[in-house]
């Protein structure tokens, strides 16, 4: 198959403006991901050192095998929110592989307010337990935790969303025979002695590891009763009266090694399902990505090109290529995984969302993982489109890729708006995984629509009390604050924050990171098919 043509001049002045704005954000995604690492209370680093504990970094630094990639999710978690100071939303977490094995890991970080859990730190934990869940991957937890943070309690307690699910999905992982495997680190207070005690193993460390519903602060406040943590539920009491602890640690090096022991004892990792040949590069640099991701959404992005530069070969075999041009669908590999690709190259007219819900349909008969790259302005509108059935034929789009049992995985490459998000695979229709460009945006519509919108509300209802249209002075006022929203929460570092994604990652970065899911996504066992209807050609 010849490899997609390609019309990038590096030497055009739009090329260069572009890819100079992409590196500016890459430097400060770099940046803030620095800060979230290491920027730490120095007081509280020295405290949780006195301890003799490790930090969080040094613990997964030991756990994991040399030389192996860590897929982070949740980078920037909580980026912005609270007192700012809330980096990754409390906990270090993602992918990585410990003894040849591919496990969920996480680890609480004690050096920030005592690694108590936030409502964005229940967030995590919870999209955490998805990801093992669906990719059949073992969690390790390295737990080190002060439990509810206090004063937002309400947010993190009561509701299907919030704590008490963590531990309602740990019984159900081991329902479905996921291993949990989790090392008592400090004390594990409160909702976070419900961890390891949900989990299969335990390993605790001796001195500084403690596991109690009420920690000494809350006896003391409700009983009086004073009583070390290590009296209340250190070693002593757990792995010889109560049984929670199955493994002793001497310290925080032996315990990282005691969890590598148990997880190699695991049944090894299974043989991948997705087909699978030998990977090939790109012919064209994936660099220059960063050259073609638009700065809003007024630069066009011809995503052949970006195609081009993530595909094994630059090679796409494109499925009806002209009809609903704006939207590209063809099969193509990454790393040497077959996946079928659903691209955005404009507005969503009728015919793209019919192409993608027949395409769809072979890649779930196929067993192709789909890969969706997304820069969606929406659906289109206006009374001819509506009267063409635009509704029903997005319909059609947005219930295939919704009920498909492959895996999906999908990118923001640029725009990512209304209902074309949902199309498109955005959060809540499923994708395996999901990650942002630092250019990408993200909100219902665009903020100059959306205060149009408002705006034509105002005007309607002030026709209807007999009172003049707004003046420029009150559209403004209209105006002003939907723009500054959208400005701040349309952007990566907002769904970040949020936790609407899995990472913002760096452009060039693309292929390898589908490259990653798509081995965590071939090593699950494949879901399996079920439809009863034959393929709809539409
Ligand atoms: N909610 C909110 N903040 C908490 C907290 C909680 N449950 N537990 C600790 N913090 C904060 C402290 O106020 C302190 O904040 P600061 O850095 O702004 O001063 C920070 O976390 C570290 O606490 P500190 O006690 O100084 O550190 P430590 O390492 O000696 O002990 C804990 C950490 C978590 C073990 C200890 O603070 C503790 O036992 N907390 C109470 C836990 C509890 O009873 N939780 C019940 C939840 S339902």
């Amino acid at each position: 198959m010849p490899a997609l043509p390609t019309s990038v001049d590096p030497a055009d002045p739009d090329f260069a403006a572009r890819a100079a704005h992409t590196r500016g954000l890459v430097q400060r995604l770099r940046a803030d991901l620095a800060a979230a690492k290491d920027e730490r209370n120095p007081k509280a680093v020295a405290r949780h050192r006195e301890q003799g504990k490790l930090l969080a970094t040094e613990r997964l630094e030991r756990l994991l095998d040399p030389e192996t990639p860590f897929l982070e999710v949740g980078a920037l978690a909580a980026h912005g929110q609270y007192d700012g100071g809330v980096h990754k939303a409390g906990t270090f977490a993602g992918i990585g592989v410990i003894g040849g094995r591919e496990c969920v890991i996480s680890a609480n970080d004690a050096t920030v307010k005592g690694g108590t859990i936030y409502p964005l730190g229940v967030k995590k934990a919870l999209r955490l337990q998805t990801i093992a869940a669906e990719n059949r991957l073992p969690l390790v937890q390295l737990v080190d935790s002060g439990g509810a943070f206090l004063p937002l309690q309400s947010e993190v307690f009561p509701d299907v969303d919030d704590g008490g699910r963590i531990f309602y999905n740990q019984a159900h992982l081991s329902r479905m025979g996921i291993p949990q495997i989790t090392a008592v680190m400090g004390l594990c207070t409160a909702g976070a002695a419900y961890i390891p005690a949900m989990s299969d193993e335990v390993v605790h460390v001796r001195g500084t590891g403690a596991v109690f519903l009420a920690g000494p602060p809350l006896v003391r406040a409700a009983t009086g009763e004073e009583v070390s943590a290590e009296a209340l539920g250190g070693v002593g009491v757990h792995a010889q009266r109560t049984g929670v602890t199955d493994h002793v640690a001497d310290d925080d090096d032996h315990a990282v090694q005691l969890v590598r022991e148990l997880v190699g004892a695991l049944p090894g990792p299974r043989p991948g399902w997705i087909d699978h040949v030998p990977a090939q590069p790109p012919v064209y640099d994936p660099g220059e990505l960063e050259g073609l991701a638009p700065r809003d959404m007024a630069d066009v992005l011809p995503i052949r090109e970006v195609i081009a530069r993530i595909v094994d070969g630059s090679e796409l075999l494109e499925f009806k290529r002209d009809y609903g041009p704006t939207l590209v669908c063809g099969t193509a590999r990454i790393h040497g995984y077959r996946v079928g690709l659903i691209a955005n190259d404009g507005v969503l007219f009728s015919e793209c969302a019919q192409k993608a819900a027949h395409f769809v349909q072979l890649c779930e008969k196929r067993r192709t993982p789909l890969v969706f790259l997304q820069n969606v302005p929406g659906f289109m509108v206006g009374r001819t489109f509506e009267e063409g059935g635009i509704t029903k034929h997005g319909h059609q789009m947005v219930n295939a890729v919704a009920t498909a049992t492959v895996p999906k995985l999908t990118v923001i490459v640029g725009g990512s708006f209304g209902a074309g998000n949902y199309a498109m695979c955005g959060r809540a229709y499923g994708p395996r995984f999901l990650w942002m460009w630092p250019n990408a945006r993200i909100g219902v519509m665009g903020a100059a629509q959306a205060a149009g919108v408002l705006i034509s509300v105002a005007n309607g209802q002030r026709e209807r009390s007999g009172a003049p249209p707004l003046d420029a002075a009150e559209e403004a006022f209209v105006r002003t604050p939907v723009l500054e929203a959208q400005e701040r929460e349309g952007s990566a570092w907002y769904s970040t924050s949020q936790l609407w994604d899995d990472g913002i990652i760096e452009p060039a970065r693309t292929r390898d990171v589908l490259g990653l899911c798509l081995g965590v996504c071939s090593r699950a066992p494949d879901p399996g098919f079920h439809s009863t209807f034959g393929t709809f050609r539409l």
